[in-house]
C-alpha cells in the first residue's frame, strides 16, 4: 500500500504512522524525521534545512523532493510506504505523481487526520521527542515516558523540539492552512481522501484509521 498521511502539526501523524506502518508492514517515511536526523548529524542537507525548520517554514522543494525520492527508492519501500509530512504543498504533490508514474504505481489513499486547533496546541506543548530518533515521541501528560526525560524505546534523552515554541507553532499552523491544506482538494479530485477524527486514545485512532483505509481501498 502507498499512503499519504496529512494533518496539522501535532495532529498525531508520527504517532499514528508508527502503528499503521507496523500493521501494514510498510516503512514509515517522515520528511520531518529525515531532516532532523540530518540536522543532528550535521550534514549539508541538515544545514540547509535548519533555518527553515526553526522558523516554521517549509524547506524548499528542490531540497525536499530529492530527499523524499531517494528514501522512497530504497529497497524496503518497493512494495509500499506510509508518507508522513510529504507532500506538503501542491508542487510536491505533483512531483510525487510524476515519481509514482515513472515507477508505474499509484497512491492507494490519503488519510486526513482532523483535530481541532486547541487540541493540537496542547499536544505540541507537552510533546517530548528522543534525541537519538525523533520518531520516538512522548507527551508529558498523555503518554509520559516511564522515567522522566528518558526514551522508553532506546534510552535516549528526551527534549522539546526547537520548532515547538509557541511562536513557531503559530507560523507552522498558518503554513499548514495556506500551503498544505490545498493538497487535500488536489487528492480529493483523485478520489483518494479519507478523513477521520484523530481525537481520543491513540489506539482508538489507529483502529479508526485501519478501518477507514480498509473501506476506502476495498470499496
Ligand atoms: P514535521 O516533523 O513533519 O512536523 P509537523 O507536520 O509540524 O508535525 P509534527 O511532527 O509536529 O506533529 P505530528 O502530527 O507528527 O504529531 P505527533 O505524532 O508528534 O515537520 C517539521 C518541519 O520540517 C516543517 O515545519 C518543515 O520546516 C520541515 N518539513 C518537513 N517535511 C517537509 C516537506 N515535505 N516540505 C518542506 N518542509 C518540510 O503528536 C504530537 C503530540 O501529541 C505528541 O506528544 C504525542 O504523544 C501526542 N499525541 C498523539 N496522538 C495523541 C492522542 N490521540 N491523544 C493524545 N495525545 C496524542
Ligand atoms: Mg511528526
Amino acid at each position: 500500500m502507498r499512503i499519504v498521511l496529512v494533518g496539522p502539526p501535532g495532529a498525531g501523524k508520527g504517532t499514528q504512522a508508527a502503528y499503521l506502518a507496523e500493521n501494514l508492514s510498510i516503512p514509515h517515511i517522515s520528511t520531518g524525521d529525515l531532516f532532523r536526523a540530518n540536522m543532528s548529524q550535521g550534514t549539508d542537507l541538515g544545514k540547509q534545512a535548519r533555518a527553515y525548520i526553526d522558523a516554521g517554514q517549509l524547506v524548499p522543494d528542490e531540497v525536499t523532493i530529492g530527499m523524499a525520492k531517494d528514501r522512497m527508492g530504497q529497497s524496503d519501500a518497493v512494495n509500499g510506504f506510509l508518507l508522513d509530512g510529504f507532500p506538503r504543498n501542491v508542487g510536491q504533490a505533483e512531483a510525487l505523481d510524476v515519481i509514482l508514474k515513472d515507477e508505474g504505481v499509484k497512491l492507494d489513499a490519503v488519510l486526513d487526520l482532523e483535530v481541532p486547533e486547541d487540541e493540537v496546541v496542547k499536544r505540541i506543548a507537552g510533546r517530548r521527542v528522543c534525541r537519538r530518533d525523533s520518531a520516538h515521541v512522548f507527551h508529558l501528560s498523555y503518554s509520559p515516558p516511564k522515567t522522566e526525560g528518558v526514551c522508553d524505546v532506546c534510552g535516549g534523552e528526551l527534549y522539546q523540539r526547537h520548532d515547538d515554541s509557541e511562536e513557531t507553532v503559530r507560523t507552522r499552523l498558518e503554513v499548514y492552512h495556506t500551503q498544505t491544506e490545498p493538497i487535500i482538494d488536489y487528492y480529493r479530485a483523485q478520489g483518494l481522501v479519507v478523513t477521520i477524527s484523530a481525537l481520543g486514545e491513540v489506539a482508538d485512532v489507529t483502529a479508526r484509521a485501519m478501518e477507514a483505509l480498509k473501506q476506502s481501498t476495498e470499496g
